[in-house]
């Protein structure tokens, strides 16, 4: 695939869309050469309850601090809710689809009105108040969105922790927020088959005795075991409360949730964004990346247990009173026509998903995909990962019919919102490219000096101004905060990733220059992984990298040394395999494990992944220097006992 290969905005699309080419531009160079003028109106598409007079209050050097519209009060859930009810009190807010397709749910806005302020009552019943952190750890089900409100609702920080991750992964984070209650459902249900999250909760709660309250949604029904005075039933709860709970007066800069993701050294940290600066860029960019349009149904496929679902199926698409369509499902089940039976059971318009579902699609064949009829689609997206042009091309030509135009949309858990997108209506799109910065937004390419590169050229992606959508801090540590992406390019937000930009301005995400791994779209610490092989009592040291992945994009590749005297056999790597899986969640199975009698270290005893992941990569001919290895025999027993050899 060559950069010449361009397509062309559709010219139907253009004619109705909210941004043209002209109106991009011209909106693009003032946002960046008058920011403040351009934010002080933007602000207004939410409502207020006392309007902002300061704008943007932002440094990248120093005293680095982010603040935006910071003497504006709100609230979050009424801008979600109660200002859509005059007008379409009836209309469907949540369109949730169950795992099964015989189950269905519509929820108007006035239905969503009642369930949040319910709920918001029974957090109020439990003493939370505003500025507490709740956990919750629930499935893809309408009652995570309520939860997620009824905190905004009151002022209350969520934490919502990922269903796939395991008991003690969901420990650490109700440790690290200092949560006191957590929401969760009795069992999950993913492709028919069940997750104990009671069971998970019940387990992590043993190392958290702070947690007083465990609020349980039924949702299998199965068996589940019972604190008495702890654990709470959502349905008796929210049947003992008012269906009225007015929204409290909140300052744009009061935190509205933490997310916890992944970085290239030590524990996940929690990733901090706020109420009003946050809501404006969510809403904004869903309005125009999606180029969203009333009365369009919209359908992004994530968990919300990420950023995407926080952003663009919760908090975007209902500040902007879009009906959200919330799966519970898997791609392939009960086959791989799954998603297109969906896109034409509910008439979906919008769908936004992630390259490795199209790459698992792709493998099917075009059968599962021709069986439906896909009319309805109008705009199709890609989040999470770089999308190699062949899946683009195949979800272009069989998947939009080569109709629909496809946003790639780049951005990350810290910026709150697409940065980097096509704007459908304006901005031809490449195969792979992710195209041109959004408003706002000002990208720089810097090489590993920090000198800034013109023109075309490739590097380290950088981001030389706030937006309103970005995160303010790691929660509870400011430093970790400025030492991770303030100090390696001085002055500049540094996102981890590298680009490359062309003739035409066009961004290229090459994916991570750091030692952060994207499996399937899910974002892993190398580091991490590493810690728990290292917990295991056989094991006296791990390495682990990426590799490249036909469906997962990278794969987890672990080098494990073991201690003296264990012998390296099939049973044990299928152990530790296991043990991972335990230890952070089946996300971070290593796919392969290489038993390495000794790693590739320097004299000073640091390791070089360099040279790991030229292995893992099965590129051993193009190892570069390796003089400067203590031992560097070493390396010949790691290439020739490499595990990817395809
Ligand atoms: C990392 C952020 C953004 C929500 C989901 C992931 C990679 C994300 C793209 C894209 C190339 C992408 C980057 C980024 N990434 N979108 N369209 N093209 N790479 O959020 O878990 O915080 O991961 O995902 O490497 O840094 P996240």
């Amino acid at each position: 695939m060559t950069d010449t290969s361009i397509f062309p905005v559709p010219e139907a699309f253009a004619s109705d869309a909210w941004v043209d080419a002209a109106s991009y531009q011209r909106l693009y160079d003032q946002s960046i050469s008058d920011p403040e003028a351009f934010w002080a109106e933007q602000g207004k598409r939410i409502d207020w309850i006392r309007p902002y007079t300061q704008v943007k209050d932002c440094s990248f050097s120093g005293d680095v601090h982010i603040r935006w519209f910071h003497d504006g009060t709100l609230n979050v859930s009424a801008n979600c809710i109660d200002r859509h009810l005059a007008t379409r009190a009836d209309q469907t807010a949540i369109l949730w689809e169950g795992d099964s397709p015989a189950e269905h749910r519509h929820i108007s806005y006035a239905e969503l009105h009642a369930n949040v302020c319910r709920l918001a009552n029974v957090l109020k019943k439990h003493g939370v108040q505003k500025g507490d952190r709740v956990t919750i750890y629930m499935p893809m089900i309408p009652e995570t969105a309520f939860a997620m409100l009824a905190c905004a609702r009151i002022g209350a920080i969520h934490s919502v922790v990922f269903g796939g991750f395991s008991p003690d992964s969901l420990k650490d984070r109700i440790q690290d927020c200092d949560s006191r209650i957590v929401l969760t459902a009795d069992e999950g249900l993913r492709g028919g088959r069940k997750v104990p999250l009671k069971a998970n909760v019940d387990q992590a709660l043993k190392s958290c005795p702070d947690v007083g309250t465990v609020i349980v949604v039924r949702r299998t029904g199965g068996q589940v075991a019972w604190e008495d005075g702890r654990d709470f039933w959502y349905h008796e709860e929210v049947s003992a409360v008012s269906p009225d709970c007015p929204p409290e007066e909140i300052g744009a800069e009061d935190p509205l949730f933490i997310l916890y993701t992944s970085g290239s050294t030590g524990k996940p940290k929690g990733v901090l964004h706020t109420s009003g600066g946050y809501l404006v860029y969510a809403s904004m960019t869903h309005q125009y990346v999606f180029d969203y349009h009333d009365g369009d149904i919209y359908w992004c496929t994530a968990d919300v247990g990420w950023v995407t679902g926080h952003s663009y199926i919760v908090y975007g698409p209902l500040a902007n009173g879009a009906t959200t369509l919330m799966f519970e499902g898997i791609p392939n089940y009960p086959d791989s026509s799954r998603f297109w039976q969906v896109v034409d059971k509910h008439k979906v318009n919008i769908f936004y998903t992630a390259p490795t579902a199209i790459r698992a699609l792709m493998r099917e064949g075009e059968g599962p995909v021709k069986r439906t009829s896909r009319n309805s689609l109008r705009l199709l997206g890609s989040v999470g990962e770089p999308i190699n042009p062949e899946a683009w091309l195949w979800y272009h030509t069989v998947v939009g019919e080569g109709r629909c135009p496809i946003v790639d949309t780049w951005w990350q858990t810290e910026t709150g919102g697409i940065l980097i997108s096509p704007l459908p209506g304006a901005i031809p799109t490449k195969p792979g490219s992710a195209t041109l910065p959004f408003f706002g937004v000002r990208p720089v390419v810097v090489d590993n000096e920090g000198h800034h590169l013109e023109g075309a050229t490739e590097g380290n992606l950088c981001i030389a101004d706030s937006w309103p959508g970005q995160m303010r801090t790691v929660f509870g540590d400011h430093e970790r905060f400025v030492q991770t992406y303030f100090s390696t390019f001085p002055g500049k937000y540094f996102t981890g990733d590298g680009c490359r930009r062309d003739d035409d301005g066009y961004y290229w995400i090459t994916g991570r220059v750091d030692d952060v791994i994207n499996v399937s779209g899910h974002r892993m610490g190398t580091a991490e992984i590493e810690s728990a092989l290292v917990a295991h009592p056989k094991v006296a040291e791990a390495a682990v990298v990426g590799y490249p992945h036909d469906l997962k994009g990278q794969g987890i590749y672990a080098y494990v040394t073991l201690v003296d005297g264990e012998e390296p056999t099939e049973p044990l790597r299928k152990e530790l395999v296991q043990w991972v899986r335990k230890e952070i969640g089946p996300i971070a199975s290593p796919d392969l494990i290489q038993f390495a009698p000794g790693l590739p270290k320097t004299r000073s005893g640091k390791i070089m992944r360099r040279i790991l992941r030229k292995i893992a990569a099965n590129e051993h001919e193009a190892l570069g220097d390796t003089s400067t290895l203590a031992d560097p025999t070493v390396v010949t027993e790691l290439v020739e006992n490499r595990q990817n050899r395809v």
